[in-house]
């Protein structure tokens, strides 16, 4: 009995590998999508911020320096003619640092130092900008020298706190954040049911191998679509499909050769039973009776030579080709048929035209050429004639095995190469026959690349003709 086949189970689905890799991708996108275009914003608004910022700081360090040397009046009354509303704190140094003008009303800072990193820089006579987004406001500083004839003899410093712009850099973030997250739950929805769909068609393909598989050959998987997963089922359909004439045949030649075997074994029990059963049987009956058991026993030894013979052709082991000439087979075949020839009272022609040479297993045409030199001497009439016609032409070598036999009736034609297939039963029988020599014919034919046909002959019997491509090589003939 064969071995059950382990099932395979599935390890890991599809459907959730599927899902995983879109998980990994959406997390990507929407982390891209989420921190990308908010940079991009910060950074431009920082850039806009530098050139309004710095601007401002120019304009009131140019002014200021029109005063030569700075003092709190000087610089008060400058500053009052300067646009200083939109900042939220702007300072105005002497040389040394000490503060000036302050535009925080809290505390008077006047005459205190002033100590940011940006006033320091001015003092030095450069220009300085900072910019800082907290997440809710932007905050930027510049500091600017104040010159005068090409000395530093102050700085101007303006703070600035910008929630605005924040505010509309967080609200595009927030939209972007709930589009992203709408459009990420239904891609799932849509994966998940491409997925679902895409496994149940997996899966019903699974199922339906498996019903095949313990012996089912007529279930069949529905093919929808013409998609990769239809071809699949359309292919497996198929498979199944030969599956089932392979087993049929299989069962059939399995049956036919038990029935075969039967009748000639029941035939050598009968005879050997009547044997031992008679007492004093006289030697000529016992002889006769022995005989008869030989001829059962010969019977069966052909008929497991061709089984044998046709298994091997089955399983595609090739017998060794070689040059073989048809002339020389033919040659062989007449010889060795020519005594039932006479027996049946037939009469066998031999006709040959140039050298007919082939690549083949010489066994294999040998079969060829006896089978059906065989059968055109068995079914055929006393006083009936057998022709052998060898011929090369065109590239192939051809030879015609006909008879003026009883011949094949049309609608027989296409089943005399089956195995144990018999036109007569009782004459095959009578014969010797087992039905098995047109099937070993065919076979053979097919494994050396030739081909046959068979048809009527106009008057009587029939006419088999066979086919091999020419041999034009120069390999020595053994
Ligand atoms: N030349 C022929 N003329 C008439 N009938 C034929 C001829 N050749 C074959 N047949 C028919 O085809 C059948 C199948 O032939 P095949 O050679 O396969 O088997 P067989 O001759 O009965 O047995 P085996 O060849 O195995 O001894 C024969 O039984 C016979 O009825
Ligand atoms: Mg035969």
């Amino acid at each position: 009995m064969a071995e059950a086949a382990e099932r395979p189970r599935v390890k890991y689905s599809v459907q959730l590998t599927f899902i995983g890799i879109f998980f990994a991708f959406i997390a990507v996108s929407i982390g891209l999508l989420n921190t990308y275009p908010t940079i991009s914003a910060r950074d431009s608004v920082f850039a806009a911020k530098q050139g309004a910022l710095s601007g401002q700081a120019t304009v009131m360090s140019v002014s200021l320096s029109a005063l030569e040397q700075l003092s709190g009046d000087g610089v008060e009354q400058v500053m009052a003619l300067v646009d200083v509303g939109d900042f939220d704190l702007v300072v105005v140094t002497d040389r040394a640092g000490l503060v000036l003008y302050d535009t925080d009303s809290l505390g008077d800072s006047r005459g205190t130092p002033c100590d940011y990193p940006q006033v320091a820089a001015a003092l030095e006579g450069m220009l300085r900008f900072d910019c800082h987004y907290t997440g809710s406001a932007f905050l930027s500083t510049v500091a600017a020298p104040v010159m005068s004839y090409g000395s530093v003899i102050g700085s101007v410093y303006i703070y600035e706190e910008d929630g605005d712009q924040a505010a509309i850099i967080n609200s595009i973030q927030a939209r972007l954040r709930s589009i992203s997250v709408i459009a990420g739950a239904v891609t799932l929805v849509v994966i998940v049911f491409f997925t679902r769909f895409l496994t149940r068609r997996l899966r019903e393909l699974v199922d339906a191998m498996r019903i095949v598989q313990d012996g089912d050959y007529d279930y069949r998987v529905r093919v929808r679509g013409g998609d990769e997963v239809s071809a699949l089922g359309a292919a497996f359909n198929d498979m199944a499909r030969r599956l089932k004439s392979t087993e049929e045949l299989r069962r059939r030649f399995v049956s036919d050769a038990s029935h075969e075997l039967r009748t000639p074994l029941a035939s050598i029990r009968l005879l050997s039973d009547s044997v031992v059963q008679s007492e004093g049987m006289d030697p000529g009956t016992m002889r006769e009776f022995v005989t008869d058991i030989g001829t059962e026993a010969e019977r069966l030894q052909r008929m497991t030579e061709k089984l044998l013979r046709l298994t091997r052709m089955d399983a595609g082991i090739a017998g060794e080709k070689s040059t073989v000439s048809l002339n020389k087979i033919v040659g062989r075949v007449t010889h060795l048929l020519e005594p039932l020839a006479r027996q049946e009272g037939v009469s066998l022609y031999t006709e040959k035209n140039g050298t007919a040479r082939i690549r083949a297993s010489e066994d294999d045409i040998f079969q060829i050429v006896f089978n059906l030199t065989e059968n055109a001497i068995k079914y055929n009439v006393y006083g009936g004639k057998v022709f052998l016609r060898v011929e090369a032409a065109k590239g192939s070598a051809a030879l015609t095995v006909e008879d003026t036999g009883i011949g094949i009736p049309e609608a027989d034609m296409p089943h005399i190469f089956s195995r144990f297939y018999r036109v007569d039963k009782a004459r095959s029988r009578e014969a010797g026959g087992s039905g098995l020599g047109l099937s070993i014919v065919s076979d053979a034919v097919a494994a050396n690349g030739g081909t046959i046909s068979v048809s009527r002959r106009e008057t009587a019997g029939s006419r088999f003709t066979v086919r091999f491509p020419l041999w034009t090589g120069e390999e020595e003939m053994e």
